[in-house]
C-alpha cells in the first residue's frame, strides 16, 4: 500500500501555501476554531500530531501546556516550514508516513490530526495503531474533509444547486455508499484522498476499542459570515467532520 506525497510536488505546495497565507480560508474561518474549542486540557501531557504540516499546531499545544509533542509528516517541504517557523525545544519533527506510526515506541496523552485522515487508505489499521499508542484515558481528535465531500467519483456530480436569484439552495452529491479511492484536481492532477461513508468510518473507531465522545459538523460563527458572508453555505452541506475519541 504506497501513500502519495502530494505536498512534495512544487506546484501542489505552492498552490496550498498561498491557500494557507490567504486571510480568509476555510481552515482559519471553520475548522480550526471548531477544532480549538475541543482540545482537551494538555498541562504535562505528551502528544502527536499526524500528517502535522507546518507545525502550527504543535506550537499551539507547547502553548497549552505540553510537555512534549511529536509532529510528523510525509512531507519534507512541509516539514522545512515546521522546522523554520514552528520549532520549540519540546518538539521533534519526524518525516514519517503516519500508517508507520506502530514504530514510535511510545505513549501519548493525545493524538491530534488536522486535515491529513482522508489521505489514508486503510483505515481501520490506522485507528488501531492510534489506539495501541493511546494511554488509558488517551483521546484521540481529527478533522478531516466531510463525507459528503469526499464520495463523488465525477465532480460533475458533486455542486451547489441555485434559486434564480443565483442563492445556493441545495446541493447535488454521488456515489456516497461506494467507498474507496478518489482522484481529485486540486492545485493538480490526481490527488488521491479515500472516502468513507459515516456508518463505516465511526464503526472503524469504535472496532479500534476507543470510545466516541463528539461528532462536529462546524457551522460558522456570527463573526465567520461577517469576514465571509458566502459561508453560509456550510449550513446547506458541512465541509468537514471532526471526531473527538477515548481510549477505553
Ligand atoms: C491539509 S494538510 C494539513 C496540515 C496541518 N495538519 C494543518 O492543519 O495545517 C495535510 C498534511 O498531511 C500530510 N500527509 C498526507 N499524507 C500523509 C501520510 N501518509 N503520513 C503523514 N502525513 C501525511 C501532508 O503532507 C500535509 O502536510
Amino acid at each position: 500500500m504506497s501513500n502519495q506525497n502530494i505536498y512534495d510536488n512544487e506546484e501542489f505546495f505552492n498552490g496550498y501555501k498561498e491557500l494557507r497565507e490567504k486571510e480568509i480560508c476555510l481552515n482559519d474561518l471553520l475548522e480550526q476554531p471548531a477544532m480549538s474549542e475541543m482540545i482537551p486540557d494538555l498541562k504535562g501531557k505528551t502528544v502527536l500530531d499526524l500528517g502535522c504540516g507546518y507545525g502550527k499546531n504543535c506550537i499551539d499545544f507547547v502553548n497549552r501546556g505540553a510537555e512534549k509533542v511529536i509532529g510528523i509528516d510525509i512531507s519534507e517541504k512541509m516539514l522545512e516550514v515546521a522546522k523554520t517557523e514552528s520549532s520549540h525545544e519540546k518538539i521533534s519533527y519526524i518525516r514519517m508516513s503516519m500508517t508507520d506510526i506502530s514504530s514510535l515506541n511510545m505513549k501519548f496523552d493525545f493524538v491530534y490530526s488536522s486535515l491529513a485522515l482522508h489521505y489514508i487508505e486503510d483505515f481501520p489499521k490506522l485507528m488501531k495503531d492510534i489506539s495501541d499508542l493511546l494511554t488509558n484515558g488517551g483521546q484521540l481528535l481529527f478533522s478531516q474533509e466531510h463525507p459528503i465531500m469526499t464520495a463523488a467519483i465525477d465532480k460533475n456530480n458533486s455542486h451547489f444547486n441555485y434559486d434564480e436569484n443565483k442563492n445556493r439552495v441545495s446541493y447535488t452529491f454521488s456515489d456516497y455508499n461506494r467507498p474507496g479511492q478518489r482522484k481529485v484536481y486540486w492545485y493538480v492532477d490526481g490527488v488521491i484522498k479515500y472516502h468513507r461513508p459515516m456508518g463505516q468510518l465511526l464503526t472503524d473507531i469504535i472496532r479500534s476499542g476507543l470510545a466516541l465522545e463528539e461528532i462536529v459538523e462546524p457551522v460558522p460563527s456570527q463573526w465567520a459570515i461577517d469576514k465571509l458572508p458566502t459561508i453560509t453555505k456550510e449550513f446547506i452541506k458541512p465541509n468537514f467532520l471532526i471526531v473527538k475519541a477515548v481510549k477505553r
